[in-house]
């Protein structure tokens, strides 16, 4: 019998915007003590988008990289997951096969689940690739987190995608068989189709989050998953930073385990450095707090890592995976701090300006002016047609 080959992340690259707002220009702004936001949610910054900017010219940078590292010869299918759509009907990573010169024999899908889709684009990978060992599928994951103005979620606001190849016998970490889910209809998060910024009952999310991961923890456990004690690090889906503290906190209640605050730090130490700078990047929150782990912890080689993923609505995910040999060739740590070091800071009126900014809705010609240095550009919209551009 043909032994199952090993399924899972076989190179991953970020892309954030080309803005960046300090949370202590909005806290002046707001007379709000910045503690709140560095200590209380454990944010210091925010990605802001520039006009020319959305989820897919951030996919594509993410993406672009990969594919000039491995080619296309083997992609057969790129599987977009976002709750920033810019579509009601087409896919968005359609947009990306002149961008990146996609070939044409991939099916190509956009996934929603709020900030859960992204990890629900893994699995069908992993499901893909194992009736098919042969095959490659591109995982992007590309939202901005735009809540209303002068509201509380506001300070947790960010944009950021994450492009993973998934693989056979893959580069960087092994995706382990076992997995723990929860869904049920929770209304702490939704955005209706009429609306640019989500309703968001902030509050009732954060305990809905904790309930579901306990729950997903459950299952897993069921299901023959790994002891707690057994994980070097735990990464988690991070709206704000502490949410991942609160949430460890709550997984090891849940699994009998008295709570020390030293064991949550040495869990999630390393995990959070990425999210603290960029804001909350839905899909691609909990793959940033990975790629954070492993460019900055140290050697993970064998290590098993806990993930847990959730998307308000409400789904749940804890699963794992095993770090392999050599993994550390293969990062992008330099590329990912420098996406992120070189964002341009503006300034609270600025960012105001920016917040309101809209693409005309009348179907006419529309140019946008250049902000954009990251590779691809939105240059305008046309008979309701957004045209993008190499720059
Ligand atoms: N110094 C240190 N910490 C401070 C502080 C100060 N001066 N002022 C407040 N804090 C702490 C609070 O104690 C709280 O921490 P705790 O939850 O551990 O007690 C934290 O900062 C946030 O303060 P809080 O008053 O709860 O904030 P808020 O009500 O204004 O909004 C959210 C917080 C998360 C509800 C809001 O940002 C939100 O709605 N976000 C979007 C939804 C979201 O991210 N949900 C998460 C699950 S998906």
């Amino acid at each position: 019998m043909n032994e199952t080959p090993s399924v899972g992340i076989h190179d991953m690259s970020f892309a954030t915007t080309h803005y960046v707002l300090d949370l202590d220009e909005l806290a002046r702004h707001h007379n709000v003590n910045p503690a709140k936001y560095h200590v209380g949610l454990g944010q210091d910054a925010m990605s802001v988008p520039a006009p020319d900017e959305d989820i897919v010219t951030m996919a594509a940078t993410a993406a672009a990289p990969i594919l000039q590292r491995h080619g296309t010869d083997h992609l057969r299918t790129v599987l977009i997951a976002t709750e920033t759509g810019i579509d009601q009907a087409k896919a968005a990573a359609l947009y990306l096969h002149p961008l990146l010169g996609l070939p044409s024999t991939t099916r190509v899908v956009e996934l929603k689940q709020a900030c859960y889709a992204g990890t629900a684009a893994v699995q069908m990978a992993a499901g893909l690739i194992a009736r098919d060992p042969n095959q490659q599928v591109l995982v992007i994951a590309s939202d901005i987190a735009h809540y209303q103005l002068d509201t509380p979620a506001e300070a947790t606001q960010g944009a950021g995608a994450v492009a993973l190849l998934v693989s056979a016998d893959p580069a960087i970490a092994r995706l382990d068989p076992v997995c723990g889910l929860y869904s049920a209809d929770v209304m702490d998060f939704w955005r209706p189709n009429y609306r640019t910024t989500p309703i968001v009952d902030g509050h009732y999310s954060i305990t809905s989050y904790l309930a579901a991961a306990a729950q997903a923890w459950r299952d897993y456990s069921g299901r023959g998953g790994r002891d707690l004690s057994e994980f070097a690090s735990f990464c988690y889906h991070q709206p704000f930073t502490t949410m991942a503290f609160k949430a460890h906190h709550h997984l090891m209640c849940s699994a009998g385990i008295t709570p020390d605050p030293t064991a949550i730090h040495a869990a999630l130490r390393y995990t959070t450095d990425y999210n603290r700078v960029i804001g909350n990047s839905y899909t691609a929150s909990l793959y940033l707090a990975l790629t954070s782990l492993l460019d900055h912890a140290g050697d993970l080689t064998d290590a098993p890592i806990g993930l847990l993923s959730y998307g308000s609505g409400a789904v749940a995910e804890f699963f794992s995976v095993t770090v392999v040999p050599g993994y550390r060739e293969h990062l992008r740590t330099t590329a990912t701090s420098q996406a992120i070091s070189s964002r341009k800071p503006i300034d609270y009126d600025d960012y105001r300006a920016l917040h309101d900014t809209h693409l005309p809705t009348d179907g006419g010609r529309h140019v946008l002016d250049e902000h954009t240095t990251g590779g691809f550009r939105l240059a305008g919209v046309t008979n309701h047609i957004r045209v993008y551009e190499t720059c």
